[in-house]
């Protein structure tokens, strides 16, 4: 039986190469991979979780599934550990994203334009974008799921060594010059982003604190979301 997929990692899966050598960073129970080996997208996975338990249920799903042969199973913290192996394509999803940020950090042989990340940030979407541009990664597409009643983000990124600066704004929507997969989810994603921090502005009024800045990034996402 094939595994399924929820359109969350879906999106994350659309995004690694056909016959990538493939790592799944922070893999959990290796749904991700486990799919990529039945679509035939790749033919060997290597599955890091920095926890045991995430770790020996990804290793006991291969198994069910008799795919454990195709996969290397490491108990590691991030990435740094996997630099001699040849990976091609690094996912790292279902994290927050300063995480996502921090683990790519540690790793200096990310910083190679023949690798791809495949990034899945659950929050601080900004700070991961702001972390890309400003160590010179580039956001090469955005795809944008609905799944479980929530929207998220996945991001593809690859270095080439400029480094940017981008503004809140940016960093918040992503860059127009990504590629987008989908405009209807996009939006909702951004629509719901927009609620939550003006949600965080209300709290700050009630507390007296001072909004001004807060408010005019709010009115510039909601026009750049009239605009999509
Ligand atoms: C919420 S799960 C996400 C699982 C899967 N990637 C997904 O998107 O559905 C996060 C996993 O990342 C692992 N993790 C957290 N920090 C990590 C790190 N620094 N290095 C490797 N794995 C990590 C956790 O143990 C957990 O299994």
């Amino acid at each position: 039986m094939k595994s399924a997929l929820n359109a969350r990692l879906l999106s994350a899966a659309e995004l690694v190469r056909q016959d990538a050598t493939f790592a799944d960073i922070g893999t959990d129970h290796a749904y991700l991979p486990l799919f990529l080996l039945d679509e035939g997208r790749i033919g060997y996975a290597y599955c890091c979780d920095i926890n045991g338990g995430p770790l020996n249920s990804a290793r006991r799903n291969a198994e069910e599934r008799g795919r454990a042969e195709q996969m290397t199973f490491i108990l590691t913290d991030g990435a740094a550990a996997l630099a001699d192996k040849g990976i091609t394509d690094y996912a790292i999803c279902g994290m927050g994203g300063e995480l996502i940020a921090d683990i790519i950090d540690r790793a200096p042989h990310l910083k190679d334009g023949n690798v791809n990340l495949i990034l899945q940030p659950m929050t601080r979407q900004e700070k991961l974008r702001s972390y890309l541009a400003s160590s010179g990664f580039k956001i090469m597409s955005e795809s944008y799921s609905f799944d479980a009643g929530k929207y998220y983000v996945c991001l593809l990124a690859s270095f080439d060594g400029k480094c940017r600066e981008i503004s809140e704004l940016e960093a918040i929507v992503g860059s127009d010059k990504s590629s987008c997969v989908d405009r209807d989810n996009r939006r909702a994603y951004l629509a719901s982003k927009l609620k939550s921090l003006e949600n965080a502005l209300n709290g700050k009024r009630e507390a007296g604190i001072n909004c001004d800045e807060d408010s005019k990034l709010i009115a510039q996402i909601k026009e750049y979301i009239s605009n999509i």
